[in-house]
């Protein structure tokens, strides 16, 4: 069997983070698949196709020249979108929506799928994301379902916004969690849901180090 764990849940639950925790101690490599779907969201709004408009959003799906390169300096995973450095410009709340919305379209989803399962390398993959442990990984012997309250994820993104200087509204930044929590977990592909056999952890609570405890424990068991 593969080494794998994925890491699902809502939009600030901690997932991005301990991921990386992750994989830097089991020496594995990283899957962000929120970034695939952010990349896309930019690449639509570059190439002046609107949203909604499926086939078109799909086709870019499939063909869009994406790369993750690492960066040497921050020890980062960057995107490289036709060439050009991305990082900064995919984690703007303007591209977690736009993420968000072409992450609804059937065929969309299914064209990223090979390209998530390419991922995996030797010796092990973490995957983060929404839909890791049901839909791309199914078979992964480690799931985990990382969740929080969405005050708390508010204030997170809030904090890590403002440590990467990009301004930020707490009152905005709760509201368009709240949205988008709503059309991830009601939408009809692949909604937000723990998968089967999730080790699911509230993290409201909890410290950073507290959660990688229990994930830890979890996954060497
Ligand atoms: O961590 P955060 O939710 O802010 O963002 P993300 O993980 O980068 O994902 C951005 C958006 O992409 C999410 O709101 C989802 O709608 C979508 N997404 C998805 O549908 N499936 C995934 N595996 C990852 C992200």
């Amino acid at each position: 069997t593969k080494n794998l764990i994925t890491i699902d849940g809502p939009s600030g639950s901690g997932k991005g983070t301990i991921t990386l925790m992750v994989a830097e101690k089991l020496g594995w490599h990283i899957l962000d698949s929120g970034a695939l779907y952010r990349v896309l969201g930019i690449a639509a709004q570059r190439h002046g196709i609107p949203l909604d408009q499926q086939e078109q959003i799909t086709q870019l799906a499939r063909n869009m020249d994406i790369q993750f390169v690492l960066n040497e300096k921050s020890g980062e995973i960057e995107p490289v979108f036709e060439g050009e450095n991305v990082g900064l410009d995919i984690r703007t709340d303007e591209a977690g929506q736009a993420a968000s919305q072409v992450a609804i379209i059937p065929s969309v989803r299914d064209a990223l799928l090979a390209r998530q399962r390419d991922f995996y390398r030797e010796p092990g993959l973490v995957a983060d994301g929404r839909d890791m442990g049901t839909i791309v990984f199914p078979e992964a012997p480690a799931k985990i379902f990382l969740t929080a309250s969405a005050e708390c994820r508010a204030e997170r993104r809030y904090n890590q916004l403002k440590s990467k200087g990009v301004s930020a509204n707490m009152r905005a930044l709760l509201d368009s969690i709240k949205a988008r929590d709503e059309r991830d977990r009601t939408r009809s592909v692949a909604p937000l849901v723990p998968a089967e056999g999730a080790f699911v952890v509230d993290s409201s609570n909890l410290t950073i180090d507290q959660v990688m405890a229990q994930v830890i424990d979890f996954v060497v068991e």
